[in-house]
């Protein structure tokens, strides 16, 4: 089949044979020290073998203070997190996908961690809604305590060491988790964002903390490694806030990560199809505004199983890349089906329920 989805590009340097990319999936299935296992190898590399030009890891942990987020979350901050990532990196790679490892720090929304019993925010706020009972967690979530000067910059070290150590992992790239209501978009948002200092306040101040990372992370691994940031206006434990100043603050959000050396911008889409997190007045979209404003490559999400939505959003112009999420758990060959013209599979939520783990998958997939 003719899909535009099926062509290939170029992702801050990396060559992709495709734009179809799974999406980063928090999947509980590490060790409780956070080591990857040849579980997650051959579940990665399934992705891989059914034809995803990108695999994004899930959201891996980068400091063994505050930002581990749930139990057997895996790490990416400790030698042994390394040297088990290093067959997971070595599968995927011999199935002939590159494979960007997503940098995680939860922050107020941590709901297990290995390292301590508290957690840390930008505000000493009680987060909204409650923990996933999916990833291990249940209940409301505790107080942050506000975090210091110190432990904001222990907290950018966390990315830059483990960016070096993806590296080391043999990972293509990195990602950046600013989305999703996680430590840097608890920063960006006014409501979990009450500082006096200079990382609160008006947007420009709030998005510092995404655009010291970027710049940090960028300075450790040199210009030729992926450097890619992932942002979104909805949470998981939110699903309608929108930025204030709308299109505006968008702009002010993307240069500065641009500038701070970003090598693509992934907007995600936290409970919601993408359109209806990306449209903005006038017809335009948030993922369009992010490639006009910066001529960096963007990577669009939600819903794009709907193959007929993810063909417009190529072809129109309103990203480079699509990420895959629920539609590659039902489908890890999803572009080889789409290249085949063949019907793909409905996602079912029974296999993340009642936790969203390998095993419970295979459980599913057992019947
Ligand atoms: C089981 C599961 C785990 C997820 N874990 C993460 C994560 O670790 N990091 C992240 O940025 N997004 C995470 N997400 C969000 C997805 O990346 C994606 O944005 C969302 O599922 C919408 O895309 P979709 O409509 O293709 O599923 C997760 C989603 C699911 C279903």
């Amino acid at each position: 089949m003719n899909h535009p989805a099926l062509t290939s590009v170029e992702l801050g340097g990396l060559r992709l044979p495709n734009r179809l990319a799974v999406a980063p999936m928090t999947r509980v299935s590490a060790t409780p020290e956070g080591v990857p296992t040849p579980e997650m190898a051959d579940y990665y590399a399934g992705f891989a073998r059914g034809g995803f030009g990108l695999v994004i890891t899930e959201g891996t942990y980068t400091d063994t203070v505050f930002s581990q987020g749930y139990f057997n979350q895996p790490g990416l901050t400790l030698p042994e997190h390394v040297a088990g990532w290093r067959p997971v990196t070595a599968a995927v790679h011999a199935e002939g996908a590159t494979m960007i490892a997503q940098l995680m720090h939860a922050g107020a929304l941590s709901q297990g961690s290995h390292y301590r019993s508290n957690t840390a925010g930008p505000s000493a706020l009680r987060p909204g809604g409650v923990q996933m009972p999916e990833y291990g967690g249940g209940g409301t979530w505790p107080v942050p305590k506000e975090m210091t000067e110190e432990d904001i910059a222990e907290a950018v070290q966390g990315f830059v060491t483990s960016a070096k150590n993806a590296r080391a992992a043999g990972f293509d790239g990195v990602e950046i988790h600013g989305a999703n209501g996680y430590l840097l978009d608890q920063f960006l948002t006014d409501y979990t964002n009450q500082r006096a200092d200079g990382y609160g306040g008006p947007i420009d101040n709030r998005v510092r903390l995404a655009s010291e990372v970027v710049a940090a992370v960028r300075a450790e691994v040199g210009p030729e490694f992926g450097v890619g940031i992932r942002l979104s206006q909805t949470k998981v434990n939110d699903f309608t806030y929108r930025w204030p100043g709308g299109a505006k603050d968008a702009e002010i959000i993307f240069t500065r990560l641009a500038e701070a050396g970003a090598t693509y911008l992934h907007v995600a889409s936290e409970g919601r199809d993408w359109i209806e997190t990306a449209r903005l007045d006038g017809g335009r979209t948030l993922t369009a505004l992010a490639r006009e404003v910066t001529g960096l490559p963007v990577i669009a999400n939600g819903n794009m199983h709907n193959l007929e939505q993810a063909s417009r959003v190529i072809a129109e112009g309103h990203a480079d890349l699509l990420s895959i999420g629920r539609g590659a758990l039902a489908n890890p060959d999803l572009p080889r089906r789409l290249a085949a013209g063949a019907e793909l599979d409905a996602f079912d939520p029974a296999i993340l329920h009642p936790m969203a783990n390998l095993a419970n998958a295979r459980q599913w997939a057992r019947g």
